[in-house]
């Protein structure tokens, strides 16, 4: 990816966005000796690990081991790829990117951009003439009697399209917009077997949809006169700015609080979304009426560990809960459902039991089998043959999907409680199900991970990191001395290539510089790990020689075990013993020898 801006406009843009001040911006650093510190904004805490260094350009927090350069700071805070981070520090810094792409690309790229601006251009209409215009009175008397405050008209953007056909055309006609690109972003519909066009929104009240990053790429517009034709919304079609399955209506303003809670609310409409800010549950997503799909689950794992379901409480938004689980639970993510009690959705509920209650609701509810068992019992009558066969039959299906064994057995014996059998024969039952299905993950339902894969990482290892980023010259030894074979985490191997090669090759510019060009997250963590401390380290040639000697006999040791282990073998003919035992003497002797340096076979 990093292959589309070059090496000079991203180091152009780096040294034009000092690290101290990019994150001052977002976060209140203060002094420590040569640092700066502050409470780190990637986990929970109550006094300070994350530190940013202004000599080395990097940030890195101690507690949860995230750091990097300025680009993934930006990259990790808001949550955005690298491009993304990229192009917003250009944009704060003043300098042009110029992103180098195929021709068929640069005009996608070019359709993409003007597609946005026409939707940011209709949004700031709508919402004028929704604010001002007397012919959206109407629209305005329809928003006061649903009880949403100018406040949240402004926040969201809220907009009325009039009722006349041409309107959006004259519009576009003012602006100097061509229909074409009018008709690409979905805003206006060619009669069919005409040239003419009319707007597809017409005297309704329209919800910009915005992507990730608050750009307006879609809108869904809702009836106002219910005698009106189509239906209760009429949405955007699909464009290249706009794929349903992948946009969340309200994450652009909720992503800091699902990060910060780790946990995302998950209503079905816009007016639910709205309803459930303004009550102080900013951590809320909707997925507008649409099925969930897998990205939209992906997305959602991206922000936080859990979702708690929050649909209607009529069959279509608990059949939505249900079918909601797979892509859930595929991605990892724990799943609760918040039941509203019938007939509500969670607007009309706030606005009749207010904000305290519908809070309490969402904290208490259920896990989703509990949920799901509860809701089986209320399908199927448990009084009955029937009834008690297809509730654990469903149960039976829904646990396997979490692929793990403690979970099943907890819930068969849940069933078994409830249908007043006992849990042997419930506990078969499931049994016989799992041979006919596969469970959909491994790693679902468990907390993820954020942590780099460091378990393995031995001290020593750790240790060579921070020596090799101390100065060239202990690299350029490293580089004549280790042999990469003596190394055994996979990461720390690779990053010891990485640098021992700039450093032979005379291209080493800094961390920094070096981070950005890595991709692998355990590989960043490991390099902002070991020079996040700027302690002095005396006699480094002696301390680099003792460890690179340590590596090296570790590396014969394991040699040495292997061939013990082979020895051991009683099947073993008598002139391999008689070579292995060799093998063995040369490499105890090997031990005790000063390092060479190496041999390259490539010079
Ligand atoms: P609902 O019918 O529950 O709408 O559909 P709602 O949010 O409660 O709407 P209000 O409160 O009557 O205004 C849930 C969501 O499904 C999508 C919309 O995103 C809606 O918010 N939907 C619904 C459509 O896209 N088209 C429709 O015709 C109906
Ligand atoms: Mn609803």
């Amino acid at each position: 990816m990093s292959g589309l801006i070059s090496a000079a406009t991203l180091e152009r843009i780096r040294a034009a966005s000092d690290i101290v001040d990019v994150i001052t911006q977002v976060l209140p650093l203060k002094r420590a000796g040569a640092n700066f510190v502050a409470l780190c904004p990637f986990h929970k805490e109550k006094t300070p690990s994350f530190s940013v260094n202004p000599n080395k350009q990097i940030f890195y927090c101690f507690g949860c081991h995230k750091g990097g350069d300025v680009f993934r700071f930006v990259q990790e805070y808001e949550n955005i790829g690298f491009v993304e981070a990229v192009r917003r520090l250009a944009e704060r810094a003043g300098i042009p990117l110029e992103l180098v792409t195929e021709p068929g690309e640069r005009t996608a790229h070019f359709l993409k951009e003007a597609l946005l601006k026409v939707h940011e251009q209709l949004t700031q209409q709508w919402h004028q003439i929704l604010l001002n215009d007397p012919s959206a009175s109407l629209a305005r008397q329809y928003l006061a009697s649903r009880e949403v405050p100018t406040d949240a008209i402004r926040l969201f953007r809220l907009g009325y399209a009039p009722a006349d056909w041409d309107h959006t055309i004259r519009w576009a006609g003012q602006q100097g917009l061509d229909l074409v690109t009018l008709e690409k972003a979905g805003l206006v519909v060619r009669k069919e077997g005409s040239d003419r066009h009319f707007g597809r929104f017409r005297d309704r009240l329209m919800f910009p949809i915005c992507d990730e990053q608050g750009r307006v790429v879609a809108f869904s517009g809702r009836v106002l006169n219910p005698d009106a034709p189509g239906g209760k919304y009429v949405n955007s079609p699909e464009t290249p700015i706009f794929s349903k399955g992948r946009i969340f209506y309200g994450l652009d303003k909720s992503k800091r609080a699902i990060l910060e809670a780790q946990c995302a609310v998950l209503c079905e409409g816009q007016l639910d979304l709205i309803r459930c800010h303004l009550a102080g549950v900013q951590n809320t997503v909707a997925p507008q009426g649409t099925a969930l799909t897998a990205d939209h689950a992906r997305i959602l794992k991206r922000y936080a560990n859990e979702v708690i379901l929050c649909f209607d409480a009529d069959n279509a938004g608990q059949n939505a809960a249900d079918r909601s689980l797979d892509h859930l639970l595929a991605a990892g993510l724990a799943v609760r459902v918040a039941v509203m009690p019938s007939p509500h959705d969670p607007d009309s509920f706030i606005r009749k039991e207010g904000a305290a209650a519908f809070q309490d609701l969402i904290q208490r509810a259920p896990g989703f089998f509990d949920y799901f068992l509860d809701r089986c019992c209320r399908l199927h009558d448990p009084a009955t043959d029937r009834g008690r066969l297809a509730i654990s039959r469903a149960m039976a299906e829904a646990v396997w999907k979490t692929g793990h064994e403690v979970l099943v057995d907890t819930y068969a014996q849940k069933t078994a409680h409830r249908l007043a059998i006992s849990p042997d024969a419930v506990r078969r039952e499931f049994r016989q199900f799992s041979t006919a299905k596969r469970p959909v993950s491994e790693e679902s339902l468990e907390a993820p991970s954020n942590e780099p894969d460091t378990a393995h990482l031995a001290p020593h290892e750790l240790w060579l990191l921070r020596l090799l980023f101390l100065d060239d010259e202990l690299a350029n030894w490293l580089a004549r001395y280790l042999d990469l074979d003596w190394i055994s985490h996979p990461a720390v191997r690779h990053l010891v290539s990485l640098r021992t090669e700039a450093a032979r090759e005379n291209r080493w510019t800094g961390v920094a510089a070096f981070i950005s060009q890595l991709t692998d997250p355990t590989e960043i963590q490991l390099v902002s790990m070991a020079v996040a401390e700027d302690r002095d380290i005396p006699n480094r040639q002696q301390q680099v020689a003792d460890l690179v000697r340590r590596l090296r006999n570790q590396h014969l040791d394991r040699q040495l075990g292997e061939l013990q282990r082979r020895l051991a073998d009683p099947a073993l003919p008598e002139a391999d013993q008689l070579n292995l035992v060799l093998s063995q003497k040369t490499l105890r002797q090997a031990k005790s020898q000063p390092l060479q340096p190496l041999q390259r076979s490539e010079s």
